[in-house]
């Protein structure tokens, strides 16, 4: 069939992913600018110009803060166990209008703690999107569109990065006067959100699985698909519920106990891993730095070009990830970033001889975050959604954020400290990561596209229950499993 789902609903949610990437991306152009602001603030307290050292450490933690913020906000999604979506999105807006304030004052206020602060309230509610935005978007999405509509979540992300980084040229906002209202602005969609959230419905998966409402799930369904011919999707439903009155909720602890999960948590941990931990973030939070020391005489509009090629190969992704599958793509992209990020050292070690490297060195990033884009970018996150069924699939959702965040805070935090030590070849760190995370893929993901979720559950009971034969069979039959009760 080709039902699709209303455009509207799922573009309120993402305004959830662009706020989060608005917050990604605006702290790159300014960086100048903005260290400006703690050198003169440090000056006043002080009667003495800031040390390069402390000016790198209040900058790398101004940055990172946000990821901070993101671990608990990602990880609190878990405790929505009997959410309902829309009203806990709404409620998560208080978050952004409250960075807004701190983040938008905190020159005024001559306090960089207020920066600071606010980036980590705004890094809880970026957070929350990632749990909340995946999950809603996988659960709403008809099976034939779930990698598509999952990728939605990724553009909006995307997006967020692009506007940020064009809000930070120096002639719009990314100068010592305006700054305060770039990282303010993030109060603007937040009103958005909450003015459209109120006509968004709840998950019909969750009406019918978690509160057994079937009419009324029934009812939503319709409304999204834009017809009543929602039989299909309602038995696909069902299917699921059935497994479901089995399963029960799991906590996260039982994700790790369990010889039915632990196989699909690894996996999502290790996919969030190689999503951060490829280095994407020291693009997109140090970019303009980058450029500058591989000798490009205009880094702004350089990182301005990377956010236009992140959302460019975004759009690729969204309209071939049902077509490729999410494992080759994936594999694909690893390693084209692989690929790039040797490019990147050498034209960072070639600098100095020859000056045209600086050339390459834009080709290298521009490679380098288009092939994020193919897979390592938007897969990870709804992937999720899809190893899952609606039992353990908060509690997934919990674990994948906080790894995806944490290995986002390292990133963010340490960059500049290990570019200092390393100097050129710094990217070198991020190709044997990534090659790492090829085998890994190669090896351990199967293939989500075109299967239904209890479909894919029951791909790992399966291997489970071979496990669990050959393993542990005491304590596959204490689990009060899907399996054991079959
Ligand atoms: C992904 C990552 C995020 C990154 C973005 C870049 O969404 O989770 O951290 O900044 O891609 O496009």
């Amino acid at each position: 069939s080709t039902e699709g789902t209303k455009p509207h609903f799922l573009g309120t949610a993402v305004i959830g992913s662009l706020q989060f990437g608005y917050n990604t991306g605006v702290i790159n152009a300014p960086q100048k600018i903005i260290e400006g602001f703690l050198n003169d603030t440090w000056n006043n307290r002080y009667s003495e110009p800031i040390p390069a050292t402390s000016l790198t450490t209040l900058w790398s933690i101004s940055v990172a803060i946000f990821s901070v913020g993101g671990i608990f906000g990602s990880f609190s999604t878990g405790l929505y166990i009997k959410r309902v979506w829309r009203n806990s999105m709404l409620i998560a807006n208080v978050l952004a209008f409250i960075a807004a304030g701190f983040m938008g004052f905190s020159k005024l206020a001559v306090s960089w703690e207020m920066l600071i602060i606010g980036r980590f309230i705004v890094g809880l509610y970026s957070g929350l999107s990632t749990g909340f935005v995946p999950m809603y978007v996988g659960e709403i999405a008809p099976t034939s569109l779930r990698g598509a509509l999952g990728t939605l979540h990724q553009l909006g992300i995307v997006i967020g990065i692009l506007m940020a980084q064009v809000f930070g040229m120096e002639s719009i906002m990314g100068n010592s006067t305006m700054w305060p209202f770039l990282l303010g602005l993030t109060f603007i969609p937040a009103v958005l959100q909450c003015i459209l959230l109120p006509f968004c419905p709840e998950s019909p998966r969750f009406l019918l699985i978690n509160c057994n409402e079937e009419l009324k799930a029934r009812e939503v369904l319709e409304k999204l698909r834009g017809t009543e011919e929602v039989g299909a999707d309602m038995q696909e439903m069902k299917e699921e519920a059935r497994q479901m009155m089995r399963e029960k909720k799991v906590t996260i602890l039982e994700l790790f106990r369990s010889p039915l999960y632990r196989q699909p948590i690894f996996i999502a941990i290790m996919l969030q891993l190689s999503q951060q931990l490829s280095g994407i973030n020291a693009v997109f939070y140090y970019s303009t730095r980058i450029f500058e020391k591989a000798g490009v005489s205009q880094p702004v509009y350089a990182t301005i070009g990377a956010g236009v090629v992140n959302t460019a190969f975004t759009v690729v992704s969204l309209f071939i990830v049902e077509r490729a599958g999410r494992r080759s793509l994936h594999l694909t992209g690893l390693l084209g970033m692989a690929f790039s990020a040797v490019l990147m050292t050498v034209a960072m070690a070639l600098l100095d001889q020859l000056p045209w490297m600086s050339y390459v060195s834009i080709v290298a990033i521009f490679s380098f975050v288009a092939f994020f884009e193919i897979g390592p970018g938007p897969i990870p996150w709804f992937i999720v959604a899809e190893l899952f069924s609606q039992g353990p699939r908060p509690s997934a959702f919990a674990v994948a954020g906080f790894s995806n965040w944490s290995a986002n805070f390292i990133v963010g935090m340490t960059f500049q400290y290990v570019e200092q030590l390393c100097g050129p070849y710094v990217f070198i760190i991020f190709t044997v990561l990534l090659l790492g995370f090829f085998v890994f893929t190669y090896f351990m993901v199967p293939e989500t596209k075109g299967r239904s979720f209890d479909e894919i559950a029951a791909g790992f009971r399966h291997d489970a229950g071979e496990a669990g034969e050959k393993y542990a069979p005491d304590e596959m039959n204490s689990l009060g499993g899907a399996d054991s009760q079959l």
